[in-house]
């Protein structure tokens, strides 16, 4: 892409802890939604033990995969870009084998990300994987916008909770080796029974009040995470309402903004359309099913586009 061109790109995350839950499925129509207006979008497959975003987009598994960049097989990211069926939807693969990727350091995750942002595209989406690995960790926290998603099932949710909970830990800690204060929060951490600190918000006032510098810059690291809650898979009304209770606990617990996206109903159409490999944004973009869709993608969006009107740096990057 000519240097011209070259418009700053928004990362998307799409995790949520728990497998099956339908990361691979709102990822792959959210880069479609994208692709469909025109706009140059990438999707990455960052789930290194399970790789199928290729399976959504109708490509073949064989070929370049993220591997061969990670090992070190291949210098350049751009290589292991892979076109899919799909007009201005562009594929990397996941890798189908995961011990060397597992050894990857943080440094090296963050030259990775560095270098996805710079391929030129304008939306990039990360697929992530099940758990609460380093890899699946880190990707969350680089992204400009990070999608939580959970089912409406008590174990989703409580996943959910505790993929949050790392990701506020690992926001802590390496903002503690920056700050070179990580034995202090360490010792409130050992005394926070007696110090009566129940929760990870609960930590922050606590450093704030303590230290009040340095309470403050972690603080602000903190509030970077803002993330967005969406519940797939929603059976009944009662469903369609756990998103807010999620994001609402979320706030209150980790002290973050943690915004809610709505839900997407359960529908047969959903798996059918995976079975036949025909993506629903191909398939019937008009169609029911697709309103919950095109409601959440437009509101992801444009919060975007008034956050980097206003501040120049994504809403999501900088929430003081
Ligand atoms: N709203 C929905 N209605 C019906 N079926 C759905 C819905 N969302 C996802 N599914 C189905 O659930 C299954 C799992 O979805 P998906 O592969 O996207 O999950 P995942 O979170 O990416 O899983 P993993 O963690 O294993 O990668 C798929 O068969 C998909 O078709
Ligand atoms: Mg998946």
């Amino acid at each position: 892409m000519e240097k011209e061109n070259f418009k700053t790109p928004t990362v998307y995350a799409v995790g949520g802890g728990k497998g099956g839950i339908g990361k691979s499925f709102i990822s792959s129509n959210l880069a479609l939604f994208f692709s469909r207006k025109k706009i140059s979008t990438l999707i990455i497959d960052l789930d290194f033990g399970g790789a199928n975003a290729h399976t959504y987009l109708n490509t073949q598994l064989a070929g370049p995969s993220i591997k061969d960049f990670l090992s070190g097989s291949t210098s350049h990211l751009g290589e292991v870009v892979t076109k899919t069926p799909f007009p201005n939807l562009s594929l990397i693969r996941g890798a189908a084998d995961w011990d060397e990727v597992m050894s990857l350091d943080a440094k090296s995750l963050q030259q990775f990300f560095k270098s996805v942002r710079d391929l030129g595209f304008e939306k990039i989406i990360y697929d992530l994987g099940a758990g609460t690995g380093f890899e699946t960790i880190e990707a969350f926290i680089d992204a400009d916008v990070r999608l939580a998603v959970s089912s409406p099932e008590p174990i989703s949710i409580e996943n959910t909770y505790q993929f949050l909970k790392r990701v506020f830990y690992r926001q802590l800690q390496s903002a503690c080796e920056q700050l070179d204060c990580k034995s202090l929060v360490d010792d409130i951490l050992n005394n926070k029974q007696e110090l009566k600190i129940s929760t990870p918000s609960s930590l922050i006032k606590h450093i704030k009040k303590t230290y009040p510098e340095m309470g403050a810059t972690l603080d602000s690291k903190i509030q970077e995470l803002k993330s967005i809650t969406l519940v797939n898979q929603a059976r009944s009304p009662k469903d369609r309402k756990i998103s807010g209770s999620i994001a609402h606990i979320a706030r209150q617990y980790f002290g973050f903004p943690v915004e809610n996206a709505g839900c997407i109903d359960f529908d047969n159409r959903v798996w059918q359309s995976v079975r036949s490999m025909k993506p629903l944004f191909m398939e019937s973009p008009d169609s029911d099913i697709l309103r919950d869709f095109r409601d959440i993608f437009n509101q992801l969006e444009k919060h975007k586009k008034t956050s980097a009107q206003t501040d120049g740096k994504g809403l999501y990057k900088n929430v003081s």
